[in-house]
């Protein structure tokens, strides 16, 4: 996001930055594992262990390491395009082959093809399932009812689902997002939550996020490869300081930043379907992140992504990035300030006109 990021986090580095000595610092302290647990519960009902807190520089390389960890070369691995992009380099860079279970697209709203989802878990090689809630780019939350369905058919054939719910605490006003690891106790068994406060309170770069492993022997997998075989053993000095504040103290912005979103979103739709009657706004439930279908513009991928930013000089992320079902779409970053959007959009019209 474009936005700065909450005061207490700034004044909580500011002070860290003063204290002059930036030494090697240990994250397994009850105030930054109470801070996450603490977060975990307040802001989304769910009770765990601080036990269960595996600490990752980052989301992708845990995915990474997830798969090199609980699945071997050679088996097979769900995801569901058009997606983040990295879960198909961290499937296919580890030798593990990629099942693309497309999301169904109809009337500018995505839902879970299941049956074809069944068909791929049914496969005795198909060992995982990245799940990506709230869904980026599409920007589903997904209901409890279509979770537990997919759910559902992962435990029936022993899917180990890795749930990346990274932009979590984006929500959209209306909807509700529930952590796939909160629907039943055996969710909870068979998932690994992958979270941070790196997109909610825009502290991306600090590289400081938290993978919840209920099931002990899989956590211990896990610490086996991430902490024995990788050495990665503690966040930097910085991130610890950050995520305690953000969590401990970050709610207020976060709502503030929450409805600026939402306003933005508001201006885009109105805009898109006013002044840009050929590109179809898909409506957002969360994340901060616009998915525009840009098709009945009848450009191929390459003509769009080069008018785009040749032509209208706006970067945007061109759909085919995230896969089978992102041909011919945009997605925006509605994150930053109105007056940006607002040029961003003008400049997609003006370039229209011109053509
Ligand atoms: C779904 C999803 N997962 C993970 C990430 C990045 O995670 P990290 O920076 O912690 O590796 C992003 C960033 O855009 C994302 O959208």
């Amino acid at each position: 996001m474009d936005f700065q990021c909450p005061q207490p986090v700034i004044d909580a580095l500011k002070k860290r930055v003063d204290a002059e000595i930036y030494g090697y610092c240990w994250h397994k302290t009850p105030t930054y594992l109470d801070a996450v647990s603490n977060w975990m519960k307040r802001r989304h009902g769910w009770e765990i262990d601080n036990e269960w807190i595996v600490f990752s520089p980052g989301i992708v390389p845990a995915i990474y390491m997830l798969v090199q960890t609980l699945t071997n070369v050679g088996e097979k691995v769900i995801v569901q395009p058009p997606v983040y992009y990295p879960f198909f380099s961290a499937v296919e860079n580890n030798g593990r082959i990629l099942l693309t279970n497309q999301l169904h697209y109809e009337n500018k709203r995505y839902t879970f093809n299941f049956e074809d989802f069944e068909e791929k878990a049914k496969d005795p090689l198909t060992k995982m399932f990245i799940l990506c809630s709230p869904h980026n780019p599409v920007g589903r939350v997904w209901t409890e009812k279509e979770l537990r369905k997919l759910g559902d058919i992962c435990l029936e054939n022993d899917v180990i689902i890795i749930s990346d719910e990274i932009h979590h605490d984006l929500i959209l006003s209306g909807y509700k997002h529930t952590l796939f690891s909160t629907i039943s106790d055996d969710f909870e068994r068979s998932t690994i939550m992958c979270t941070a406060p790196s997109k909610t309170f825009n502290i991306a770069g600090l590289k400081t996020s938290n993978i919840i492993i209920p099931d002990e022997k899989m956590r211990e997998s896990f610490i086996n490869v991430i902490s024995n075989r990788n050495s990665v053993m503690s966040p930097n000095a910085f991130g610890i300081v950050a995520l305690i504040a953000a969590y401990n103290e970050g709610e207020e912005w976060l709502d503030q930043a929450l409805k600026y979103i939402e306003t933005n979103f508001k201006f885009l739709k109105e805009f898109v379907n006013e002044k840009l009657i050929n590109i179809d706004f898909v409506d957002p439930e969360g994340t901060y992140l616009a998915w525009l279908d840009c098709n009945r513009l009848s450009m191929d991928d390459e003509e769009l992504s080069n008018f785009m930013l040749k032509k209208a000089k706006v970067a945007l992320d061109d759909g085919k990035i995230f896969g089978p079902g992102g041909e011919g779409f945009e997605r925006i970053n509605v994150g930053c300030p109105q007056s940006i959007l607002k040029e961003c959009m003008n400049r997609i019209v003006n370039a229209l006109n011109e053509k």
